[in-house]
């Protein structure tokens, strides 16, 4: 069987996998969750064993960074066992990075097991420092164990990126506050632009849209802003603040055009693989794990997917209305 590395029609090495282990959260962000979720039975998730061979065949065709995503990632019950079975890809070489996104509840609890076993950076997702807002915008969660999760983090030296979801009318007026308590604490912090994703509250969306060009210019009243050109291979541009010294990333989504330098894809938690987060086509890697013990199928269907990842994405938030609105959660693909 070849391990020949993962490229896909537009001669975009695919390196980089985004996998959710749950579309369960112990939060109901209004941006991401209806209040009352209808989750997946059980079954219809992978297994642990499942997500073990999936990534582990990502990792033999040329898999260099994977990042663990939900719901929220940290929620799944034994999800320890998976991390330390990624562990073992650190320790050969064969994988760069093992990575996950958080809202950061359970940091407290796992931050010291997961730097351990070789994670060293980690993204949380927090929109506002205010334990009102916290709790409004998260329906369900609470701010204070958010923010000793982050502690407990840094603690375990890991590197904490927060991930903040720019909202208009919501965390306006906490922009510089937010770039402070980072600077402060020497948290990186990426603004991202609300996505049109799923059925969400008629509270959000377009009348919540606020373009980072606006609030990139807010910054620039404060700070003296340099451009870095340095890419990720991912959607985030970076500028310098000169009298901070920190770092800002924007994810614009859907006002810049990032898909010609797109490294990634994405599994959901039921083992569909998506090759663009901005396209319904997916791949289903459930039934060819389930459909035989040894991963030939397996990687014959990875491999045959990854030779339709399409050029690019169809977000577009300048029509009157949405156009390319997606009609799955956030919390089903992985943020
Ligand atoms: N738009 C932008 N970001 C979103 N996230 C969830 N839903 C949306 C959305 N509609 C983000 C979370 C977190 C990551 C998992 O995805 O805030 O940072
Ligand atoms: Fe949970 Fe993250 Fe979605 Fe909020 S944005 S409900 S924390 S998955």
């Amino acid at each position: 069987m070849t391990t020949a590395p993962l490229i896909d029609p537009f001669h975009r090495p695919i390196t980089y996998l985004r996998v959710s282990v749950t579309d369960r959260c112990d939060f109901r962000c209004s941006y991401c969750m209806a209040e009352h979720m209808q989750f997946l039975p059980k079954k219809e998730l992978l297994t642990l064993e499942e997500l073990d061979r999936l990534c582990s065949a990502f990792v033999r065709l040329g898999l260099r960074k994977l990042r663990v995503t939900g719901g929220e990632p940290l929620v799944r019950r034994g999800i320890l066992t998976f991390f330390q079975a990624m562990s073992r890809h650190l320790e050969s070489g064969a994988l760069e990075e093992l990575t996950l996104t958080t809202n950061g509840s359970q940091l407290g609890r796992f931050a010291a097991d997961l730097a351990a076993l070789g994670v060293r950076r980690v993204n949380v997702s927090l929109d506002t420092l205010d334990a009102g807002k916290f709790h409004a915008i998260t329906r369900w969660g609470h701010l204070a164990p958010v923010l000793e999760g982050i502690a407990a983090a840094k603690a375990a030296g890991l590197k904490v990126k927060i991930n903040t979801v720019a909202l208009k009318g919501f965390n306006e007026d906490e922009l510089f506050r937010l770039v402070d308590w980072c600077g402060a604490e020497g948290h990186d912090l990426t603004f991202i632009e609300v996505m049109p994703m799923g059925e969400m509250g008629e509270e959000i969306r377009l009348d919540q849209y606020w373009p980072l060009t606006d609030l990139r210019a807010r910054l620039a009243e404060r700070f003296t802003l340099t451009d870095l050109s340095e890419s990720s291979g991912g959607p985030a541009r970076y500028v310098r603040l000169r009298e901070s010294g920190q770092k800002i990333g924007f994810i614009t989504p859907l006002t810049h055009n990032f898909c010609e330098s797109c490294n990634r894809v994405r599994v959901t938690c039921t083992g569909e693989l998506f090759m663009c987060l901005g396209q319904e086509d997916r791949a289903d890697l459930r039934a060819a794990l389930r459909g035989a013990p040894d991963d030939a199928a397996l990687i014959a269907a990875i491999r045959a997917a990854i030779a339709r990842k399409p050029k690019g994405h169809d977000f577009d938030y300048t029509r009157a209305h949405v156009t390319g609105q997606m009609s799955r959660h956030m919390s089903h693909t992985g943020g």
